[in-house]
């Protein structure tokens, strides 16, 4: 866990993504916690069918889950949990799982 020390950047990242964003009118409908399910909360997928996410290219994560959203990625459970998904969730994802430690 001592990674967890210096993490305190991914944490408040975290923790303003686990606080919801009042501002956003569109629904909210994925939060880290759902994603973690899949990807892990640290990014580190335990899944051989799942990619890791942790310090992947934010810019990349950004546009991939666009893609998932509008369906030109096809993937059944990510178009799913990209379908809920507001562009500032979406961005404030790629900036959270940018900034974890790659494995
Ligand atoms: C049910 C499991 C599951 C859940 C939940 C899930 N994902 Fe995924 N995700 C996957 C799988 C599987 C892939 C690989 C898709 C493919 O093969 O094209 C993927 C791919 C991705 C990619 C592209 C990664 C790459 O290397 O190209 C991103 C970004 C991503 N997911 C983000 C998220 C985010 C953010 C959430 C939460 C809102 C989430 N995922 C929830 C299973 C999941």
């Amino acid at each position: 866990m001592i990674r967890r020390l210096a993490a305190t950047a991914p944490l408040l990242a975290l923790a303003a993504l686990l606080a919801g964003q009042p501002a956003s009118a569109e629904p909210r409908g994925s939060s880290v916690e759902e994603c973690g399910a899949c990807h892990g909360i640290d990014g580190i997928a335990r899944d051989t069918e799942v990619p890791h996410l942790a310090g992947q290219n934010e810019r990349y994560l950004f546009n991939q889950m666009l893609a998932f959203r509008s369906g030109k990625r096809q993937h059944k459970e990510m178009r799913y949990m990209a379908r809920a998904m507001s562009v500032q969730e979406i961005a404030a994802l790629a900036a959270y799982y940018a900034s974890l430690p790659p494995r």
